[in-house]
């Protein structure tokens, strides 16, 4: 199958009541990984590529990965996402490489700033069929014992909301409501809010996004450790919370961290267990397998296996 937006897999799984991952790749290795566990899975994929994506690999070259792998697996369906595209420049940069998605992130602007940039976006994009996010609110981990004025000044407005989807046009938003990217989402308990998402999800309609979405599995943290690495109590979204979120209007989890902490988990022990290795591919191959059994976990969880 040709890629397609990720407009055309969202409305998919709102309608059905699941999630898709959106996968960060920065390399090949990464992108064989989520296209091995979508086969094993039969799930739809969004592979996401960030700025810091495109400087390291060349958007060009990201392109041309996604496609040609994509293009010896026709059933499944692919969308290739700009993640947190700053400017336009970013954006006119992943659109003539081909990608068939885009992020625009300008949620650190003030609202009228933000709607204006984004509806550009919306401008150049509705006219190829390449679908937009956007983002409002801030990706800040929120404590539980913080004020009301301080979570609304930094959690979706879900009024707000309502305004900035029907004035932009945007097909997918992500509203902050109190995840962080990295390792270290949480101090205490892991607790969104349910309440805004539940609001924005109620009066938007349409396909809701949540970022730092990492779980920190287990199992993955403690070989990172156990050979050499320190995540310094490192605590992500667990399950169970990921799967209310999804029930509440969540149809798309941005995963990157756990495919990160996975594969340098599975480097450091191989580099630690076998001394005299000098082939890179007996290093990348198990930490690129171990990656595939990791967002295979992730597809069951969010519902998107079996759903090809
Ligand atoms: O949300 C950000 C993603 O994890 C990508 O991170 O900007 O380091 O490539 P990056
Ligand atoms: P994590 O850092 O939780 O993996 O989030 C990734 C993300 O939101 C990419 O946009
Ligand atoms: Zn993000």
């Amino acid at each position: 199958m040709s890629l397609i937006s990720t407009k055309i897999i969202l409305d998919n799984a709102d309608k059905n009541g699941y999630a898709v991952g959106a996968f960060n790749i920065n390399d090949m290795e990464f992108l064989q990984a989520i296209f091995s566990a979508a086969l094993a899975e039969k799930s739809p994929i969004i592979i996401a590529a960030s700025e810091g994506a495109m400087k390291y690999a060349g958007a060009g070259m990201i392109y041309s990965m996604v496609k040609t792998i994509s293009d010896a697996h026709p059933d499944i369906p692919v969308a290739l996402h700009l993640d947190h595209g700053s400017n336009l420049s970013a954006v006119m940069t992943a659109i003539r490489a081909g990608f068939t998605s885009v992020m625009i992130d300008a949620s650190h602007f003030p609202f009228e700033e933000n709607l204006k940039i984004t509806k550009q976006v919306v401008n150049i994009c509705r006219p190829l069929g390449i679908s937009v996010e956007a983002e409002l609110g801030r990706l800040k981990g929120i404590e539980d014992n913080v004020s009301v004025a301080e979570r609304d000044a930094v959690l979706v407005n879900p009024e707000e909301a309502i305004d900035f989807v029907s004035a932009s046009g945007i097909d997918f938003l992500a509203p902050a409501i109190g995840t962080s990217h990295g390792a270290f989402k949480f101090k205490g308990e892991a607790k969104l809010d349910f309440e805004r998402l539940k609001k924005v999800k109620e009066l938007t309609g349409i396909p809701l996004v949540l970022h730092g979405a990492s779980s920190v599995p287990e199992a993955a943290s403690k070989k990172f450790e156990e050979f050499g690495g320190d995540l310094k109590g490192a605590k992500g979204v667990p399950f169970d919370v990921l799967k209310e979120a999804i029930k509440y209007g969540i149809n798309k989890v941005n995963t990157d961290t756990d495919l990160r902490i996975s594969f340098l988990a599975r480097v450091r022990e191989s580099i630690a267990t076998d001394k005299t290795q000098i082939d890179p591919r007996k290093i990348f191959g198990p930490a690129r397998d171990y990656v595939t059994e990791i967002i295979r976990e992730r597809m069951k969880i969010l519902g998107s296996s079996g759903r090809l």
